[in-house]
């Protein structure tokens, strides 16, 4: 099905691959324009540069179709009808973004519209804090190009919601399209786009202003983050309550669908590339404008702690950690990914070697890119069964399916000593407490 549309995709991250090889699947002719030559070249021996369930096979596809190709070459942008700004945006030091990716497209495409065939469509999708699509990126095009937003060319802001390791899935049936413009015209055109892509239902379009756009996309993160920090609030009071779980209390107030039961599993905290940033710009944008937001600093406060469980399981019972070999399940910040941005696997293992522990852990992904991490401060091995032998204790980090599949006895027999701090509350308490096994685990009260 050939489609009248031609895109540009500035920013060949997992976000700007996902939604440029989704649009491609769908017909959309497809420029990927990124200046990393490494990345260009993967991409254009058909191998996608990221762990992404699909991404692989959707980009081959689009590749032998000719509906998508890759280049660093961003005069190609005068052809699109669209250009899409899905480039990064990274934490300053202060918790601002870093816009220096984003006005590099901005000046890329903007030098390219004096050459564009009709008018333009440009589509901030990258996360950017309120204010940044018209009083950063349209001055930097009308300044470049020498045209006028809303006559010359037209401006959206377009947050995406992609998850990691869902992120081609969710391009492809996003639960809802948030459109900010200052002008009909572009909204139009855009929300055309999307019904034509998302035939022959599109989900809900919501049309807004660039700010709401802009900010509606920290307050899902900050919320999304919220629920997490609450459910594991919670874990921390049940934890003093005999017979208690959390993990009930999320089943009880998840069947309440003012709540509904996502993103209410306790654990060790939340990481990513996401939620951090997220958050910590929501905080600095916030204070800047004249507000200083509690709850989400508490949201924030409350995760840091968090991390800190395992340590304080393991000291309960161990008492010392000198000379104790502690293994570790799980790297990634999440499980599907091999991304270990601020995943909480970090905090945790230097908590330990902080105690004198040594380290040995595993990750059926994310293995080479916590070497990066960690280097040689600890030791990596090559299945779960290995990381657990002669252990003292084991934590469980990230919930992995492969870990979920482990039987008590198998701690039993292989640790040194059997103790299992479950941080991600992937096992039935009552079988590793039956047969003898230390355990630990977030929300979980003690039972006498
Ligand atoms: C998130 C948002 O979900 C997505 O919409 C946005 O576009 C980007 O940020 P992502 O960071 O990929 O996506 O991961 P997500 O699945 O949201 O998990 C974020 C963190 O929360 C992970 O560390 C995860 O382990 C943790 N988490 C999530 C919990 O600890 N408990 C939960 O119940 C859910």
């Amino acid at each position: 099905m050939g489609s009248k549309y031609r895109i540009s995709v500035f920013g060949l991250g997992p976000v700007g691959l996902a939604t440029a090889v989704c649009f491609a699947k769908k017909g959309l002719s497809v420029v990927g324009i990124d200046p990393d030559k490494s990345r260009l070249e993967e991409i254009r021996e058909r191998r996608a540069p990221y762990f992404e369930p699909n991404l692989d096979e959707y980009l081959k596809e689009v590749i032998k179709n000719e509906t998508f190709m890759a280049t660093d070459d961003y005069s190609t942008n005068a052809q699109s009808d669209f250009a899409f700004i899905t480039v990064g945006t990274p934490s300053n030091e202060e918790g601002t973004i870093n816009l220096a990716s984003v006005k590099d497209a901005a000046r890329m495409i903007g030098g390219s519209l004096n050459a564009a065939e009709n008018s333009q469509l440009v589509v901030v999708k990258s996360t950017v804090t309120p204010g940044t699509a018209r009083n950063t990126v349209k001055p930097v095009l009308e300044a470049e190009s020498g045209k006028t937003a809303g006559i010359d060319f037209g401006l959206c802001s377009n947050p995406e919601f992609l998850r990691e390791g869902s992120a081609v899935y969710d391009a492809q049936f996003p639960d809802r399209i948030v459109i900010g413009s200052d002008d009909t015209e572009s909204i139009r055109k855009l929300e055309a786009l999307y019904r034509e892509i998302h035939t022959p239902t599109a989900p809900p379009i919501l049309k807004t202003t660039h700010e709401n756009a802009e900010l509606i996309k920290y307050a899902n993160n900050a919320f999304l983050a919220m629920k997490v920090s609450y459910i594991n609030c919670i874990a921390n009071i049940a934890e003093h309550i005999p017979y208690a779980d959390v993990r009930a209390i999320a089943q009880g107030i998840g069947l309440d669908n003012r709540i509904g039961p996502q993103f209410l599993n306790a654990g060790l905290g939340w990481g990513g590339s996401c939620f951090p940033k997220d958050l910590n710009a929501l905080i600095a944008y916030s204070k800047r404008a004249g507000y200083v937001p509690e709850l989400i600093e508490a949201v924030v406060e409350i995760n840091r702690t968090q991390a800190r469980k395992a340590l304080e399981f393991a000291l309960d019972a161990l008492g010392s950690l000198e000379k104790r070999k502690a293994a570790i399940l799980g790297l990634a910040f999440k499980p599907y990914t091999n991304d270990m941005r601020e995943a909480v696997s970090i905090p945790v293992i230097n908590s330990l070697l902080a105690k004198g522990a040594s380290v040995t852990a595993y990750d059926p992904a994310a293995i080479e890119d916590a070497r990066k991490v960690f280097g040689n401060t600890i030791g990596y091995a090559k299945n779960s069964f290995e990381c657990i032998e002669q252990a003292d204790c084991c934590v469980i980090v990230t919930e992995w399916d492969e870990f979920k599949r482990m039987q008590p006895k198998t701690f039993l027999e292989r640790m040194r000593q059997p103790i299992v701090i479950d941080g991600r509350r992937i096992y039935d308490a009552a079988e590793f407490l039956h047969v003898g096994i230390k355990f630990y685990a977030i929300g979980l009260g003690p039972a006498k």
